[in-house]
């Protein structure tokens, strides 16, 4: 179950030329200029792997539509699913802004009025499958959570990523942070 950086590379590889439901781009689009965006910004290593891996959960149930349709059509709640395969190896730091991403989206809708309006149709229709608007009470105890802010920061260059042949670093490029920020344990090592 736990994925290492040469596995996550062929899956994107293998399954990221599907297309992002909805969008005009594809998953692999996607992830390079969500990751170019954290790049650009000077993030650090952890978010940038972040951005990259955000939608890996989608790319899984790509994968697993050809296998066995482990994951159901509907909300997969993507965000969580990928989890397992990530959480023994990698740092908090990477995999707490991708577990938040949605929250994160539900969470500007409440604080910034003028963020709805920068959805795409497939985001805002997502945004009702997943909860809806965040009340008071949840952006205060989302805002609580370690890796809140990483995980808006996160969100708003995932909703930038969705532009129709955007040139951008390619996989490999950004692979190095994966790699950079890969931990994998002693037991993994010695299986
Ligand atoms: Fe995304």
């Amino acid at each position: 179950m736990n994925l290492t950086p040469d596995e996550i590379q062929s899956l994107y590889e293998t399954y990221g030329a599907s297309l992002y439901d909805g969008e005009a781009v594809t998953q692999l689009e996607h992830a390079l200029q969500a990751a170019s965006q954290a790049e650009s910004e000077g993030a650090p290593d952890t978010l940038i792997a972040a951005a990259l891996l955000h939608d890996l959960g989608h790319i899984l149930e790509a994968r697993n539509q050809d296998r066995d349709n482990a994951f159901p059509a509907a909300d997969h709640r993507h965000q969580l699913a990928v989890v397992p395969f990530l959480q023994r190896d990698f740092p908090d730091a990477m995999i707490e802004p991708i577990k938040l991403h949605v929250d994160a989206k539900r969470c500007l809708c409440a604080l910034d009025a003028s963020y709805f309006s920068t959805l795409s149709p497939a985001s805002v229709h997502s945004l009702e499958l997943q909860g809806g608007i965040f009340s008071e009470t949840q952006v205060a105890e989302f805002e609580q959570r370690p890796h809140a802010q990483a995980a808006l920061r996160l969100r708003r260059w995932d909703d930038l990523a969705k532009v129709p042949h955007r040139s951008t670093p390619d996989l490999a490029h950004f692979m190095r942070y994966v790699h950079q920020v890969y931990q994998p344990t002693l037991a993994a090592t010695t299986k």
